[in-house]
């Protein structure tokens, strides 16, 4: 595959070469992609210096694949001139996701929808994909009625800046601000910019995709997303409300047959998920599961995953993984508004 890495000077361009070469992705030509000020820098991969090009030199050479990380406004200009000449767009950004012609895809759960004919396929959000993937086997089972989910989100989702934000604070270094207010030693209540009805986008985002991702609107999820000085991934408080009655150790069991997720629950050890632990690891890891005892058919969990990794380069990568398994590639070209 002739595969370009969009955004590949970025937080998740960096980690999407990483995975890509520790999962030994077929590539025959590596098209490396950021804004203008990148292009002529140098990155590593498989040991080689790749020089760094712009977007239009990269649609030029017509990839196979495409893996955006670059931001919206970016994936809505480019993602189309790229399906245009016949590329497989997969893309990291809110862009498409809840656009009703795109896919919406955690692998796991329902890459079997891909088709040759998606030309522009969306990698959900970071928070959406490890609470989906721990929520699908449990709504299969007891039918999900209402979810309440309360983030506590790495700056490692928000980019390169704010980890430099959060180092300089640490240092006693004046920087400049990724965040409206300091983050060291902080909690913002703040992922990504306020909507009119007094949410985040990242919280709408977390009530919206899971709908889509599981194909059923019966089920609601409200959510509170908030920003911590933490970098190695994004924790999740998740509480669940079921149609139906479960039992605790069906609910671990189910959990821990999933593929993709790792239960890490014992009270007496005080083993439970943490950034700590998940940094730098594909899975999601869930612990803390327990009744809540306020009300009927309900659970509470823990949910922790590295937002880098599953929460974006993995996902994506497991996308390009499964087209490229099913000759789900081809290089017919679409129009795409
Ligand atoms: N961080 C996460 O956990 C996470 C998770 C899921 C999805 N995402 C999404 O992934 C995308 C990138 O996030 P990030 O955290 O990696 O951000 P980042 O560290 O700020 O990196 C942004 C990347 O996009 C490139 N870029 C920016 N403007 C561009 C333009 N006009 N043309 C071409 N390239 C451009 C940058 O290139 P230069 O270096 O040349 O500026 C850089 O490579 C965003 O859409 C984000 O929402 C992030």
């Amino acid at each position: 595959m002739k595969v370009a890495v969009v955004g590949a000077t970025g937080m998740v361009g960096e980690v999407m070469l990483k995975v890509l070469e520790e999962r030994n992705f077929p590539i025959s030509e590596l098209l490396l992609v950021a804004s203008e000020r990148s292009v002529g820098k140098k990155l590593t991969y498989k040991g080689e210096e790749h020089m760094v090009i712009g977007l239009a030199d990269a649609v030029a050479a017509q990839p196979d694949i495409a893996i955006f990380s670059a931001g919206g406004d970016t994936s809505l200009e480019w993602a189309p001139k790229f399906a245009e000449v016949g590329t497989t767009v997969i893309d990291n950004s809110s862009a498409w996701r809840m656009d009703p012609t795109k896919k919406l895809v955690v692998p796991e759960i329902n890459a079997n929808e891909l088709t040759v004919e998606d030309k522009i396929i969306a990698n959900p959000n970071c928070s959406t994909i490890q609470m989906v993937l721990a929520l699908d086997p449990l709504h299969k089972k007891y039918q999900m009625k209402r979810v309440v989910v309360s983030t506590y989100q790495s700056v490692s989702g928000t980019g390169v800046k704010a980890v430099e934000q959060m180092e300089n604070e640490a240092a006693g270094i004046d920087g400049e601000m990724a965040y409206p207010h300091p983050i060291n030693r902080n909690a913002l209540p703040h992922c990504d910019v306020f909507l009119d009805n007094g949410y985040t986008k990242e919280e709408m985002k977390l009530a919206r995709e899971p709908q889509k991702i599981l194909d059923d609107r019966t089920f609601s999820v409200t959510a509170t997303a908030v920003r911590i000085p933490t970098a190695g991934g994004h924790s999740e408080s998740v509480n669940v409300e079921f149609h139906n009655d479960f039992d605790l150790s069906e609910v671990r069991q189910l959990l821990s047959e999933t593929p993709g997720i790792v239960v890490q629950d014992n009270p007496e050890t005080n083993t439970y998920p943490m950034p700590v632990f998940a940094n730098g690891k594909d899975d999601v890891f869930v612990g803390r599961i327990r009744r809540d005892e306020t009300q009927p058919n309900t659970l509470n969990m823990w949910i922790v995953a590295d937002n880098l990794r599953k929460g974006a380069a993995t996902n994506a990568v497991q996308i390009a993984e499964y087209l490229v398994e099913n000759n789900l590639v081809s290089k017919t070209s679409q129009t795409v508004s």
